[in-house]
């Protein structure tokens, strides 16, 4: 794993495949525990990550480790890359909204074991990967239905998209082979992401009358230090709308699609420890944007709630 370009699939895989649900573990544990809920409520699971394609897959093995009803229902989302956090929540909610009682868990469990490599002269896009991924793993709970006094909401995602941004092919990629996971960033990464986003806002606010980006507050997923600061230049964002999300990447690196659940748990805690009336920074309204592979961007108009 420490050359550049040694057969080393097997030995990735042998950790991988172990160590992504038992990480998803820990943060699907914390989410439940918070949520205050038996177990058995779960109805559905929503598992992704980058790495440890196996069968049965992580979802599975999570169902068993935290002892799950055997019959709940199951989605697993490998490979995705980094714009996949607002995916599964996507998904997350049109389960939520058309299954009366449904309680989706969404678990993002993320490792660098397939990425990790020596450097080498002609592979400076795998160094960079490198230098921004991080591992971490976070967890949900989702549901359309709300139990006063019982459930405590953090946010309400009130609509989604995804698209595919135009000639971005071959902007970021990722090829599973023998030495495994090659990534691939072209260094226009940043300046199509920028030039390009605010099409995908113009269609989220246009129906709610929002055309002021500085009124919402901001969960952007941290690709690289390049895209937030591009991003921020192009809408003319004041600084402190990208403060959560600079800060969690800071902290914990680019932890893929685990990213922007990060960053809504920074939000809504220092929302509430700053005493803000809302999750949102006190705000009403905001924007979650998962950016990955394609490239493909992930929008989730949010609302946020009392603290
Ligand atoms: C990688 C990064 C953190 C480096 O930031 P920095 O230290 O401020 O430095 P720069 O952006 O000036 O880049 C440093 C060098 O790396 C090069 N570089 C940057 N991105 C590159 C890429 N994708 N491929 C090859 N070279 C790259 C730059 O051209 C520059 O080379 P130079 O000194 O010969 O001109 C920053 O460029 C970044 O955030 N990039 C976006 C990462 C990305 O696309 N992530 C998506 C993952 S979802």
């Amino acid at each position: 794993m420490c050359e550049c370009m040694a057969p080393s699939l097997d030995a990735r895989q042998d950790m991988a495949v172990v160590e992504v649900p038992k990480l998803g573990k820990e943060a699907a544990t914390k989410a439940i525990k918070e949520w205050g809920q038996p177990k058995s409520k779960i109805t559905h699971l929503v598992f992704c990550s980058i790495s440890g394609v196996d069968m049965p897959g992580a979802d599975y093995q999570l169902t068993k480790l935290l002892g799950l009803h055997p019959s709940v229902k199951r989605l697993m989302m490998y490979q995705q890359g980094c714009f996949a956090g607002g995916t599964a929540l996507r998904l997350a909610k049109d389960l939520a909204e058309n299954n009366k009682g449904a309680r989706v868990l969404v678990v993002c469990s993320e490792i660098t074991a397939l990425i990790f490599r020596g450097p080498s002269d002609s592979h400076l896009d795998s160094l960079i990967a490198q230098s921004v991924f991080g591992d971490g793993a976070a967890a949900v709970i989702i549901g359309s239905d709300l139990i006063p006094e019982v459930e405590k909401p953090l946010f309400e995602l009130v609509s989604t998209a995804q698209t595919i941004l135009p000639d971005s092919d071959g902007a970021i990629e990722g090829h599973l082979r023998e030495v495994g996971l090659i990534i691939h960033i072209l260094k226009d990464v940043p300046k199509l992401i920028s030039e390009n986003i605010e099409k995908s806002l113009v269609e989220a606010f246009k129906p709610l009358g929002i055309s002021d980006w500085n009124s919402l507050f901001w969960i952007a997923h941290p690709g690289g230090p390049a895209i937030l600061d591009q991003v921020e230049k192009k809408l003319a964002l004041m600084p402190e709308k990208l403060k959560p999300t600079r800060h969690v990447f800071s902290e914990y690196g680019n932890v893929s699609s685990a990213c922007v659940l990060f960053i809504m748990d920074e939000m809504r805690k220092s929302s509430a420890k700053n005493g803000l009336k809302t999750t949102g920074q006190g705000l009403e309204w905001g924007v979650l944007f998962g950016f990955g592979p394609g490239i493909t961007i992930e929008t989730v108009v949010l609302h946020s709630v009392s603290t």
